[in-house]
């Protein structure tokens, strides 16, 4: 009922609007003030076992950006800035202005907190530039070198890193500018990327979200409610080192998309490419979306149904003695290339316990070739260690730098 006052005020407000657009903002200035739709009121949680952002459903719009220290800002300073960002984050969740909102930007000032959250990690450069050494965790060794890597390493790596997601663009941006404005004198954005999915409402029911590649994408992440999915994807109470506990390590993949390559073939030899249908995400062994796809069936020609280089068979658990990580990815696009090719892809997240376990043996494999790479460039990576949630009055990290 809320949802559709608020769409009738939009559609009264759209026609008159078609009438004269100084009439339509008279208008809405006088009428009463709407409820905020359950899209602008969703509000997610700031304490909690886990930082929101890694089981929370992927928002419609997200930054990812990384800082360095400065160069005369030790551990001391970095725990004051990660106090100050806890703060701020926690209150733009519930959509309070941040710290010292008297010098706000004002760009939400309307907005509720439109299921923003705000998620912190560490890169492996954090610790020797904070004399903690002895506490970098050995999951933050380098990633290997893979062959297909063309990495920019301006856009990689990074002290420190925050990942924001939002169902609204002010509100993700907002909180893009009030933590990067809270960083001054301390740390210094080292890079920054804008991404984006599926808004919520934009389907007839919730849906899988698709990439640009046109492919429902997402189907076959491990889910909260199978027996192994916390021990995949997040550090045990009991786990080393014990300012990790609860947390995940985050693999970011830059990944570009030949997307002109990519068009020029057939739909079927696109669904051969993956293994599942484009129209439906189904499995080329038959089924709905959500069916197990049976990497054994083979057709009438004796010839497997899902092909010995398909994505889902070089990337399934199963060839991969149980690796398993969580997808929680972004779309992106920055324009286009000097060649009018355009500049877009997947900013790839990959959540696990352990990135010797989840993302290094499969991305090996799929190194070596799949249907898939061909179309793919992997321009940027990184690796954050990504603390457990913080208890009410603690700030992201309190464990690593106190
Ligand atoms: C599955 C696309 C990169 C790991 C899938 C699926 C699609 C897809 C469409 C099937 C639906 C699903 O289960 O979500 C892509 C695209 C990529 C990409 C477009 C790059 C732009 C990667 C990378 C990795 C990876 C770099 C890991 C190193 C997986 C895994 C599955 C999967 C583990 C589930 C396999 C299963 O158990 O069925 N991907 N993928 N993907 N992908 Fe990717």
């Amino acid at each position: 009922r809320l949802l559709g006052t608020a769409s009738a005020a939009g559609v009264a407000g759209l026609a008159l609007g078609g009438a004269g657009g100084a009439y339509a903002h008279a208008a809405a200035q006088d009428a009463p003030p709407a409820p905020l739709t359950s899209l602008g009121s969703a509000e997610v949680p700031f304490h909690g076992a886990h930082q929101a952002g890694i089981l929370t459903p992927a928002q419609a719009h997200g930054h990812l950006v990384a800082f360095d220290l400065v160069p005369d800002a030790g551990r001391r300073q970095a725990a004051a800035l990660l106090r100050r960002w806890s703060e701020t984050a926690h209150r733009m969740m519930r959509g309070k202005p941040p710290v010292g909102g008297e010098h706000d930007t004002g760009i939400a000032l309307d907005a509720g907190p439109a299921g923003l959250t705000v998620t912190f990690g560490f890169g492996r450069t954090f610790f020797a530039r904070t004399g903690l050494k002895d506490r970098l965790p050995a999951q933050l060794a380098p990633l290997p070198d893979f062959s297909a890597d063309a990495l920019d390493k301006k856009r990689s790596d990074g002290d420190l890193w925050i990942q924001i997601g939002a169902d609204d663009a002010l509100v993700a941006f907002h909180a893009l500018r009030a933590l990067q404005r809270e960083a001054a004198g301390t740390a210094r954005p080292r890079w920054q990327m804008t991404g984006f999915n599926r808004s919520p409402g934009a389907t007839d029911r919730p849906r899988t979200t698709r990439n640009l590649m046109g492919q429902i994408d997402g189907t076959n992440n491990p889910r909260p409610d199978e027996k192994d999915f916390a021990e995949r994807v997040f550090v045990p109470a009991s786990g080393q080192p014990s300012w990790m506990a609860g947390g995940s390590y985050v693999v970011l993949r830059r990944i570009r998309m030949l997307l002109d390559e990519w068009d020029k073939h057939s739909v079927g030899d696109q669904e051969k490419t993956i293994g599942r249908r484009k129209s439906d995400g189904s499995p080329l062994s038959g089924g709905g979306e959500h069916t197990e796809p049976d990497l054994d069936k083979r057709g009438k020609d004796g010839s497997p149904l899902i092909a010995a280089d398909a994505h889902i068979r070089v990337t399934s658990p199963d060839s991969n003695g149980g690796a398993a990580m969580l997808r929680r990815p972004f779309s992106y696009h920055d324009g286009f290339r000097d060649d009018g090719a355009p500049d877009a892809g997947l900013l790839f997240l990959a959540w696990q316990a352990d990135p010797l376990r989840g993302f290094v043996p499969v991305q090996r494999k799929l190194d070596r070739g799949d249907a898939l790479s061909r179309f793919l460039r992997h321009e940027a990576s990184a690796l954050f260690a990504v603390p457990g949630g913080p208890r009410e009055g603690e700030y992201v990290g309190q464990g690593l730098l106190e």
